[in-house]
């Protein structure tokens, strides 16, 4: 075993980390402030390779591996996490899945332009009334020949206005239950597609997040992705290497509020001492440092199962889960270590703290990853 990273690792994790430095630090209380999406970053995370991390460079991707992708999460999600979903749900759910199950043709048109950044891409499960019960989609998708007349509303869509191709999963047959569910390419140009109002969220607020409605989209058939009924295990594997993503968000989230906490704790004086001299505050910081650690420990894992060609479910499941607890416990401490300074906007970590509650919610709740992990233990 080797806890070593490899110099290409680093130099990965080292140009994230100058990016979100150079890049995202300066106007990043102002975008959360007026939820304005981070266009222009986002441009040139497609440019430096970021938006298809994995993907084949043959479809315009950077090759890397899934460390590579963890690594770098954290080292966005430390200063943005808006940026950072919308890197996530382009890499893993939307590049995955297509690389992974599309044809040639899908890869030719969709993947390319994707993976190289030139466009976005968005992942439609959700519904107003299927969010952890994913088997109960209302969205249909009715087969008419040539085409899927496709019909609903998502819910919650990451990149829901700013992506141009949607992964939408949807209901042929509901006799089949699972099996009669559908994954389709939809084109944001396609008639009867219409994005919805502009969500205001608590947190991840520059990130783009919409209902999406589809009235008669005459989706072609060419653009299901896999056989038909293979729509739900499509989008249960894409979410369990989605899961690996969105645990490095959090630990970038613990990490950026730890490493400011820390800081603030060396500067800071009170009762004639700096405040990490204080047993309160430098017990807290160790517990942050031993959580966070563990937390890493679990993402690289869960990024090495997936490298080495092996089952990932449970521990993408067990990365997520305690990845974002950790985030949110880290962020609450982080912000208790700044005192009343913690509690203002310029200081960073009440925003961080806002960012880490929707870890726990995204690509499945809590409670849903420790379905996951009790199932994959008790089988
Ligand atoms: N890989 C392959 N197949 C899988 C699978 C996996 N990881 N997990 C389940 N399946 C299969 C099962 O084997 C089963 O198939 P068979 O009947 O043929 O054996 C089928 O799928 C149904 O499985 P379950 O009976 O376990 O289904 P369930 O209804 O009990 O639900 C669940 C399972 C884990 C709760 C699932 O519904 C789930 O993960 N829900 C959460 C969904 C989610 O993460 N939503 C987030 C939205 S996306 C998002 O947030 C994106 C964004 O914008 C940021």
């Amino acid at each position: 075993m080797n806890f070593e990273l490899t110099e290409e690792h680093k130099m990965i994790r080292d140009a994230a980390r100058d990016f979100a430095q150079t890049e995202l630090l300066s106007g990043v209380i102002e975008r959360d402030e007026t939820q304005s999406f981070p266009t222009e970053q986002v441009k040139k995370l497609g440019e430096l390779g970021f938006l298809g991390m994995m993907v084949d460079p043959k479809y315009g991707g950077a090759g890397m591996d899934e460390i590579s992708y963890v690594l770098a999460m954290e080292e966005i999600s430390k200063v943005d996490a808006s940026t950072s979903v919308v890197m996530s749900v382009n890499n893993s759910l939307v590049c995955w899945g297509l690389e992974t199950f599309g044809t040639e043709q899908q890869k030719e048109k969709y993947l390319k332009p994707l993976a190289s950044g030139e466009i976005l891409g968005a992942f439609c499960l959700s519904e107003p009334e299927a969010g952890s019960d994913a088997t109960s989609q209302q969205t249909t998708a009715i087969d008419k020949g040539d085409y899927y007349l496709l019909n609903g509303t998502k819910n919650w869509i990451t990149n829901g206005n700013t992506a141009s191709v949607y992964l939408v999963i949807a209901q042929t047959d509901v006799e089949k239950k699972h099996k009669g569910i559908n994954a389709f390419i939809v084109e944001k140009s396609m008639d009867g597609f219409v994005v919805g109002a502009k969500e205001n969220k608590l947190g991840i607020r520059g990130s783009d997040t919409h209902s999406i409605m589809f009235t008669d989209v005459k989706v072609p058939k060419e653009n299901r992705i896999g056989e038909d009924g293979f729509g739900f295990t499509f989008a249960m594997k894409t979410l369990a290497g989605g899961r690996i993503g969105i645990a490095a968000q959090a630990l970038g989230i613990a990490s950026g509020a730890y490493e400011l906490a820390l800081k603030y704790s060396k500067e800071r004086k009170a009762f004639g001492k700096e405040i990490s001299k204080h047993q309160a505050i430098a017990f807290k910081l160790a517990d942050m440092a031993t959580e966070i650690d563990a937390a890493r420990l679990l993402c690289l894992k869960a990024a090495w199962l997936k490298d080495n060609g092996k089952n990932y479910d449970r521990a993408s499941a067990m990365a997520k889960v305690f990845a974002s607890e950790t985030a949110m416990k880290t962020t609450v401490e982080a912000v208790q270590v700044h005192g009343g300074y913690g509690f203002v906007k310029e200081y960073h970590v009440e925003r961080l703290m806002r960012d880490a509650k929707i870890t726990q919610i995204y690509e499945g709740t809590s409670e849903i990853q420790r379905i996951v992990i009790s199932r994959s233990i008790l089988k």
